[in-house]
């Protein structure tokens, strides 16, 4: 693994090469893997366009590097562990060999059932081996996969198949959560009854549930890949072919489709999770997100087993049967590396140290964070308690649009601060501007962060409006990709991220836009306007508020809040759920009609020095029935 940093002074030196001599820096990185036919240029970009191509000529096939090129030299070593949701159910070890033949079997059963190159399959099903099988299986195929987190609701399910004009959705008749069982086959017929360009569901057997199961379009997932051979000649890539989709949410209503492309995404995923991580061969490595997310697709699949490494892979849930799973499996398979989120740290240190006294973790060389803001007391409890004070705590920051891991210290080799990013992967140049795009140098500077070069895992478009792409990221900083977080540089020159500074709010790890929220509220018969703000919640980072003009006629304020939060459940799902509601006359608003939000955050996160001056507003007499009804004053 000759792409390991092994020092700091290596880190220092990799670093400036790779601002120095990109493209040479990059070229030397691809170069340890197996193209079908190498590249004419290493990079073109234009972020005005935007307009960004890595590799460019180069053909590929992902998973001829994670499957065909480990075939004979690590083909009996585990690829993925799975670990079911009930702790007295077999687990599975699967080696890369297995995975090969089992990639190779469901990319026949994909092209016998119609799918060719670029067509688009949505994945929707539990965390089990098969989703991974089935990624890799669109990726050898050519087809173009996108992953829906299965505890999206139809609505959000439609609307992404309908986006993307999926042709196929691959799910399961139901999936375990903790204690809950989920009747995933119900919501996918309830979505495509709104939506018309699926022609076949694959439906993989997980529960048991009795299921429909409607003639020409469903089939089983077992029926369908008996007698499929295991053998499937990987389909030549470019390296600019689109590899997924993933929908994230953004400051508008509708969910953007984040386009990633086979060859930077794979040079990314794999040299981020090495040196992020600092795996060694025969490591046990665990992220415990879900592929419904960017960090289940880069550290779960693509990034780990590119480089040959063991992933777990979870089912469950961290409290079930007890806060202690966590660390239950931690034992059980003796894991080194361990990556997860504040939220779920935040949710186990609520019980104490006790469900942690069985386990000694002391397999654990490294564990790491994502996805939000890891506070300082989060922080130095799972430094602490999970990791006893000696492993390398990874705080790392990155987005769905970056594709992989942008600034983290690379375990051991880079320096811990407590609740900071601290420094850029080689390769990665991040700028902090002011409010007019100026470049602020040095040391205790704040501003918005922004990148102001390349990497090969950029977001190349918005999946059908390449226009939203430049907007949103593009636009707001000329020749300069804008990250929509706050940041700033302390005056030991590590990077601390302070959050969103947009209309997006980040809930347990998970991005919802407010807009989105306001408008599954608004869908509500009796909801005459509203407004969503984010405000700071214990375990969560952040809850949601929602602020609500109701027409009250025939019904009690707590029936029409059940309501309202019943609603967003129904059409976003159960992440986007309102954790208040506050019915309310009227909202603040200027005299161009714009909803003062900053007025809003203060009141949700019950803080009401400092209102600033509201006098301008159109109706300012609404702010003091606003505080009223928070039951502040
Ligand atoms: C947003 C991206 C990247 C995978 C999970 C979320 C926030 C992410 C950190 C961190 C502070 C973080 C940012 C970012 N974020 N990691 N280590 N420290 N904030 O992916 O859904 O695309 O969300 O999550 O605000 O913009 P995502």
């Amino acid at each position: 693994m000759g792409n390991k940093i092994q020092t700091l002074s290596g880190y220092i030196h990799e670093y400036q090469k790779s601002v120095l001599q990109p493209e040479e820096f990059w070229s030397r990185i691809a170069d340890s893997f197996y193209w079908k036919q190498a590249w004419s240029k290493t990079l073109e970009w234009d972020f005005d366009g935007p307009d960004v191509k890595w590799f460019l000529d180069g053909k590929l096939n992902i998973t001829e590097n994670i499957l065909d090129r480990h075939l004979f030299t690590k083909g009996d070593d585990p690829a993925i562990i799975w670990e079911p949701n009930e702790p007295g159910d077999k687990h599975k070890v699967i080696s890369y060999r297995e995975l090969y033949e089992m990639t190779c079997q469901f990319s026949n059963t994909l092209v016998s059932n119609g799918v060719k190159k670029g067509d688009r399959v949505i994945i929707y099903m539990p965390m089990v081996p098969e989703a991974a099988v089935a990624m890799l299986a669109c990726a050898r195929v050519g087809a173009v996969h996108s992953v829906v987190f299965a505890g999206f609701s139809s609505t959000s399910l439609a609307d992404r198949i309908n986006d993307c004009e999926a042709k196929m959705v691959l799910t399961s008749d139901g999936n375990y959560r903790g204690a809950k069982q989920i009747p995933v086959k119900e919501v996918v017929d309830e979505a495509l009854e709104k939506t018309s360009s699926i022609e076949k569901v694959i439906v993989l057997n997980r529960t048991g549930d009795k299921v429909d199961m409607k003639e020409g379009r469903d089939i089983w997932w077992h029926d369908a890949i008996e007698g499929q051979s295991k053998e499937f000649k990987a389909v030549e890539m470019d390296s600019e072919d689109m590899l997924f989709i993933l929908y994230t949410s953004g400051s508008t209503g509708k969910p953007k489709g984040v386009v990633h492309t086979c060859g930077g995404y794979m040079v990314y995923s794999y040299y981020s999770f090495l040196n992020v991580f600092q795996y060694s061969q025969g490591d046990v490595y665990w992220c415990t997100a879900d592929v419904g997310w960017i960090t289940g697709h880069s550290y779960i699949v693509y990034g780990p087993l590119l480089a040959g490494a063991t992933t777990l892979m979870f089912e469950g849930v961290p409290t079930y049967p007890n806060a202690g799973r966590f660390w239950e499996i931690v034992d059980k398979y003796k894991v080194n590396q361990f990556y997860t989120a504040p939220t779920a740290i935040r949710a186990l240190q609520a019980f104490g140290l006790e469900p942690l006294e069985p386990y000694s973790l002391e397999s654990l060389k490294v564990i790491g964070s994502v996805g939000e803001p890891i506070n300082e007391e989060a922080w130095h409890w799972y430094h602490d308690h999970i990791g006893k004070g000696n492993c390398p705590l990874v705080d790392t920051w990155w987005q769905t649009e970056t594709g992989g891991i942008m600034i983290s210290a690379l375990a051991g080799i880079t320096p811990n601060k407590p609740a900071h990013a601290s420094l850029p992967l080689p390769g990665i140049q991040p700028v902090i501007v002011d409010s007019e795009g100026n470049e602020l140098h040095g040391n205790n500077v704040e501003g918005n962060l922004c990148v102001k070069f390349p990497w090969p895992s950029i977001i190349r478009t918005t999946y059908g409006d390449h226009e939203r792409c430049r907007q949103t990221y593009f636009s707001t900083y000329k020749g300069m990709y804008f990250t929509g977080d706050g940041a700033k540089r302390d005056h030991d020159g590590y990077l601390r991220i302070l959050g969103r500074v947009d209309d997006v709010i980040n809930v347990s790890g998970h991005r919802m836009g407010t807009a989105e929220v306001e408008n599954a509220i608004n869908e509500h018969p009796k909801v005459v306007e509203s407004a969503v703000v984010g405000f700071p919640h214990d375990v969560k980072g952040q809850g949601i508020y929602a602020y609500v003009i109701c027409d009250m006629e025939g019904r009690t304020e707590e029936n029409l809040k059940k309501e309202i939060k019943d609603t967003v459940r129904k059409i976003i799902g159960p992440i986007a759920t309102p954790d208040e509601v506050q019915i309310v006359p009227g909202l603040p608003k200027t005299r161009s009609g714009k909803i003062m939000r900053r007025i809003l955050r203060k009141v949700a996160s019950k803080d009401i020095s400092n209102m600033g001056d509201t006098s301008t507003l159109l109706n300012p007499e609404v702010v003091e029935e606003i505080i009223q009804g928070a039951g502040l004053k």
